[in-house]
């Protein structure tokens, strides 16, 4: 089967304001009509207004960084799943390695995440990945893997409406990236756990995420396994991101 075409998520993480948002989608949206691959934003919760009018009608899907586990109630501060439903949003960041790290976020508070997701339409899309100390001891196939278990066993049949995104800790914002080989074998690891757990898993994208650019997009998007890409820091400006959504149109 051929690749679907690639899928490029810029993880914009706590950064925007209303004036350049506004300048980076209409440099953004000038150029992108032309371009083969699959695209999404992840803002910040605040921007999603903004953002659901810039981006509507653009090939540039919307999406959130992060949701409660909860469906709705007492949880000050937390934003629901319906609730970003209701600004169009099509993809949802579960389990950044920034949030199980500064807040705490467990394998099984991530699986409830994704689910609440997948309750109102929005695709998750679930980061797993090892730390340094964790690939040093040779661990990163069990830790990728005992994340991603926890998503599949609480989702059942509804992992193949999921995104994976292996983004290895080590490799975030540190202008470290994991060489194609490494990726890809990471991701041939997640391929095959997807595919024991449904036979429709040709379906999920795997993306990679950690400092990638559009330097070395081509030949890690080049992978099998590699299905697009998370991106951090090279989607803050609108050329950079460009510049990615190119190298993965070729
Ligand atoms: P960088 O691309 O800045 O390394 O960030 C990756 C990331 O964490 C995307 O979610």
């Amino acid at each position: 089967m051929s690749k679907p075409p690639q899928l490029l998520v810029g993880n914009w993480k706590m950064h925007g304001d209303l004036s350049a948002n506004a300048a980076f989608v209409a440099e953004l949206t000038a150029e992108v009509s032309g371009l083969a691959c699959r695209a999404a934003l992840c803002v910040p919760a605040v921007y999603l207004a903004q953002m659901q009018v810039l981006l509507s009608g653009s090939r540039i899907d919307l999406g959130a960084q992060d949701l409660s586990a909860h469906e709705a109630g007492a949880y000050t501060g937390e934003v629901s799943a319906q609730m970003l439903r209701d600004f169009s949003v099509r993809y949802c960041i579960v389990g950044h390695s920034e949030r199980r790290l500064f807040h705490a976020e467990s394998d099984a508070t991530v699986a409830v995440k994704a689910q609440r997701a997948l309750a109102v339409g929005i695709t998750p899309i679930v980061c797993v990945g090892e730390s340094l100390a964790e690939r040093e001891a040779g661990q990163t196939e069990a830790v990728v893997k005992r994340q991603l278990a926890a998503v599949i066993q609480a989702n059942g049949h509804c992992i193949s409406e999921i995104v994976v995104a292996y983004e290895p800790v080590w490799a975030i914002g540190t202008g470290l990236t994991a060489s194609p080989e490494q990726a890809q074998e990471v991701h041939a690891v997640l391929r095959s756990q997807l595919k024991a757990a449904s036979s429709h898993a040709d379906r999920v994208s795997v993306l990679y995420g950690g400092s990638m650019t559009a330097h070395n997009a081509a030949e890690l998007l080049a992978q099998p396994d590699v299905d697009g890409g998370l991106i951090g820091g090279a989607s803050l400006k609108a050329q950079d991101f460009l510049s990615l959504l190119k190298a993965a149109s070729r």
